[in-house]
């Protein structure tokens, strides 16, 4: 049996990262109307990944059996002044994400729970390779995203993404 205040915030959790795949589809809706489909595509596959993540952690919590219980997600309501804004958004949200599940994991910690700092370890791996990219694609597009060859190849690189479920996913 989990602990009830873990329980609580791995809940919290799926909430959050469905709010994620749901603001990153928002992002994809911005380059869509923009005209640049690689940008939206990238997006999209990412808010894919996102909601992969709400159901590791509601599938953790069902094999702990704890009831989940889902709340609003929020309005995703950015609004970007220019190409380079949702990019340095998305790298703010991910330290923002690593933050939430670096308290889930210390508080894990103080209560001696070693099975559920085992299934955050993926997630901590996860979120350090997220911050990466996301970092990545700010200083990318800071360097070549002003001219229109630059932004362009941006594009088509980002297009080439292909999105594939994690073959192994967290220690359940
Ligand atoms: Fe599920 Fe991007 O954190």
């Amino acid at each position: 049996m989990l602990n009830q205040k873990i329980a609580a915030m791995l809940n919290d959790q799926i909430n959050k990262e469905l709010y994620s795949a749901y603001l990153y589809l928002d992002f994809a809706n911005y380059y869509a109307d923009e005209g640049l489909d690689g940008f939206a595509h990238w997006y999209e596959v990412q808010a894919q990944e996102e909601r992969d993540h709400a159901f590791m952690l509601r599938r953790y919590l069902i094999n702990n059996g704890v009831r989940v219980e889902f709340q609003a997600v929020a309005k995703p309501d950015k609004v970007f002044a220019d190409h380079l804004a949702p990019l340095e958004a998305g790298y703010a949200h991910e330290q923002y994400v690593t933050s939430l599940i670096t308290a889930i994991y210390h508080e894990a910690f103080e209560q001696k729970d070693y099975k559920t700092m085992q299934f955050l370890d993926w997630f901590i791996k996860e979120q350090g390779e997220e911050e990466t990219t996301a970092d990545d694609m700010v200083k990318k597009m800071k360097l070549f995203g002003n001219e229109a060859k630059g932004l362009y190849a941006l594009n088509q690189e980002l297009a080439a993404r292909v999105y594939t479920p994690s073959a192994t996913g967290p220690a359940m």
